[in-house]
């Protein structure tokens, strides 16, 4: 049957990875994944995490199974992250949440869950969206729609189009958000825009399903759940997805957290009993050593206050970077306005070149961005940043925009 089968490609950011580290340069920079780099280019496991992991290996005396809904407390731990402690709706017993495999496992098993509950929604995504969404969740076979997000040409959101877009769509269909720190454009929606948008979808009865995959890296734990912290209070139903590889460093034990919010104690149960017979036909059981982690983290004060420090410090970098890079640029490309960066948030900025240019900048000064030109910020250093830009302006000074 094999012989069935095409050979593909893996996808712009995943191939990237791999040309990145087949590319022996010393100069060489990457900014296409989304890990966060420190100054020396490195993706450090926080100090908060690694103590945690150590008393967790010295205190740990087995490997049995722990259950298709993962570490109960890690469960708990981060609804109260994710909504704030004192949340309404957790108070009210609305909230359940599973652990799964990564914020990708989050979003294919709210997707298999909403395909489970109402085959006839579809799931409507930014244009544009993370390159994963797409094929995240329409591989749980419900359909896919997108809706206008970004404006190039501001470099941030096209928020009337996207309510016009939103006015459109028939009740109990889903739309798929970005809390903060959007994916790829680093565009986010305004608190007042959230609020907007809440309106609306609680009159056209649409469904929010909420990704959150980099909690505290854009203005700030609180802040960056604000548009999620505010639907959970005021809408009967939505989803969230939450991932904890870039705030807590930890991406390859894939470690993250679907939640649901449901109108009442009773369907939030019945929701949960789906979620876990869900989770037994994809995963049966999530693993297990990231989510330990991230309990103990958040449940021991010293833990928890050095993590959010170490997270504050993330942060700070990255917006630090940003406008370094405006000003780098400002003086390497003075024809070209490149400040919407530094009023992004978090590791990504659509940097708005072509994709030759993109590709230009990579065979030619081993600069890495995906094609559409998104851009890993953290991935510069104070010390490439004028290399960068200078390859900037090289780039667009051989390929002048058409017209
Ligand atoms: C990214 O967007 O680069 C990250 O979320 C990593 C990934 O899996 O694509």
């Amino acid at each position: 049957m094999f012989e069935r089968l095409e050979l593909i490609t893996a996808d712009s950011i995943l191939s990237l990875m791999a040309a990145f580290r087949a590319d022996p340069d010393p100069r060489k920079v990457d900014l296409g994944v989304g890990v966060y780099r420190d100054d020396r280019g490195e993706t450090p496991i926080p100090a908060a995490v690694r103590a945690a992991e150590s008393a967790l290996l010295a205190r740990q005396t087995t490997k049995t199974y722990v259950g298709p809904a993962g570490n109960l407390g890690f469960n708990a731990e981060i609804a109260r992250l994710a909504l704030g402690a004192g949340h309404d709706a957790l108070g009210a017993g609305r909230v359940r949440t599973i652990q799964t495999p990564g914020g990708c496992g989050a979003l294919r098993l709210g997707a298999e869950l909403i395909r489970f509950a109402s085959p006839e929604s579809t799931v409507h995504v930014s244009a544009p969206t993370w390159v994963n969404h797409v094929p995240l969740l329409s591989g749980s076979g419900i359909r896919l729609e997108t809706y206008p997000y970004y404006d190039a040409g501001s470099g941030g959101v096209q928020f009337q189009k996207m309510l016009a877009a939103l006015e459109r769509l028939p009740p109990r269909a889903v739309v798929l958000l970005h809390a903060s720190c959007h994916n790829p454009t680093g565009a986010d929606l305004s608190q007042g825009e959230w609020r907007e948008i809440l309106t609306l979808v609680r009159r056209r009865q649409l469904v929010p399903f909420i990704d959150m995959a980099y909690q505290g890296l854009g203005e700030g734990l609180e802040a960056d759940a604000f548009g999620l912290r505010l639907f959970s209070a005021e809408l009967p139903e939505l989803l969230f997805a939450v991932s904890c590889s870039k705030n807590f460093g930890l991406y390859r034990e894939r470690t993250g957290a679907l939640g649901v919010v449901c109108e009442s104690k009773a369907h939030a149960d019945a929701a949960m009993s789906q979620l876990v017979r869900l989770t037994r036909t994809l995963w049966s059981m999530p693993p297990d050593h990231g989510a330990a982690i991230v309990e103990a983290v958040l449940t021991d004060p010293a833990l928890r206050r050095q993590w959010t420090d170490e997270l504050d410090a993330m942060r700070n970098r990255i917006g630090q970077l940003r406008r370094e890079v405006v000003r780098s640029l400002a003086e390497r490309c003075p024809g070209r306005d490149f400040g919407f960066i530094a009023r992004h948030h978090g590791m990504f900025s659509l940097f708005g070149i072509a994709t030759p240019q993109v590709r230009e900048l990579r065979a030619q000064h081993h600069i890495y961005m995906i094609d559409d030109s998104r851009m890993n910020v953290a991935g510069l250093r104070r010390e490439n940043l004028d290399y960068f830009a200078r390859a900037v302006s090289e780039v667009l000074a051989a390929s002048p925009p058409a017209g």
